[in-house]
């Protein structure tokens, strides 16, 4: 096989979860320029409506499948997998990209609420629950799957803030008392670190079983954000810019593909340098 063949995944399930979202929808290009049909999970029907629409005009004779579905609910999913099944008979790889990913950046209204001494017990549960149990559940029913079949990979998605801890300097807003100025919430670090965790774990559990198992960073993406957080979060990335999604699809064809066969287990940051400054 060519280098260059060996990154299509031609006629391969992936499914891709909160496929409607910013990024989903990025990861969703990736399986389509490798060839494999895109399955995306998404809770509101209107924007997959949408993402399939735009992709069915720019892919035409493809094959997306879009699925209203709710990741933390067990019985949802598995009706989806048998569905699935039922019409090609494999599942290939799952992209655990769903999560609650509050903006709080500038431009967004105050969250001080987010604080961490008054962070609301169900907002936590809440992103638990999307972040991590429907992870756990999408491995389980998906992942399970491709145990059975000796083969697949899973890419879960973490943050540059899996990593470190935000700076919550870049959230602070001026004329804002300081006990009022809104954090990024500490429920998303403990989601994006407890991801990778997922990752090792099953990494080395299906190691031998063909199925592999990958974390992937994104960082700073850029999307329509106000100038002075702009300026405040590109100071601290090396690069000095934030990142544009178009600058995802690549490598998660690459960790999707044959090209990463051996691969697993590993952590691959896209930050313009920001983790390690
Ligand atoms: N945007 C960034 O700057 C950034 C940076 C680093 C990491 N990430 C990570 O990338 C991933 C995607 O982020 P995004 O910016 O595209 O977010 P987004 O909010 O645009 O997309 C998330 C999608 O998940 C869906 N979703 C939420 N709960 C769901 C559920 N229970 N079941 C199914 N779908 C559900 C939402 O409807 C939404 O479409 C997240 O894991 C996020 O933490 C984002």
């Amino acid at each position: 096989m060519s280098i260059f063949d060996q990154f299509k995944i031609k006629d391969q399930v992936i499914i891709i979860t909160g496929g409607a979202g910013l990024i989903g929808r990025r990861h969703a290009e990736a399986v389509l320029e490798g060839e494999g049909i895109p399955v995306l999970l998404d809770i509101f029907e209107e924007p997959l409506k949408k993402v399939k629409a735009e992709f069915l005009q720019q892919y035409p004779d493809r094959t997306i499948e879009t699925y209203v579905a709710d990741i933390t609910n067990r019985s949802c999913l598995e009706a989806i997998r048998d569905e699935l099944l039922k019409k090609y008979g494999h599942i290939d790889g799952l992209i655990n990209n769903a999560a609650n990913n509050p903006k709080v950046e500038g431009g967004s209204k105050n969250l001080g609420a987010m604080r961490f001494h008054n962070l609301p017990l169900d907002i936590w549960e809440d992103d638990m629950r999307v972040g991590l149990t429907g992870a756990f559940l999408c491995c389980q029913v998906f992942g399970y799957e491709m145990e059975k079949q000796k083969k697949g990979v899973i890419i879960n998605i973490s943050s540059d803030y899996g990593v470190i801890s935000p700076n919550q300097n870049i959230y602070k807003k001026e004329g804002v008392p300081e006990e009022e100025q809104t954090v990024k919430p500490v429920s998303y670090s403990v989601v994006k670190h407890g991801i990778m965790g997922l990752t090792k774990y099953l990494a080395t559990y299906w190691a031998k079983c063909g199925v592999r198992v990958n974390t992937l960073c994104p960082a700073s993406l850029s999307n329509g954000q106000n100038e002075e957080f702009v300026q405040k979060i590109s100071e601290l990335i090396p690069m000095g810019r934030m990142s544009r999604p178009d600058e995802y699809p690549a490598t998660v064809l690459y960790m999707l593909s044959e090209a990463s066969s051996y691969m697993t287990g590993a952590t691959v940051i896209l930050d313009g340098g920001r983790t390690i400054w």
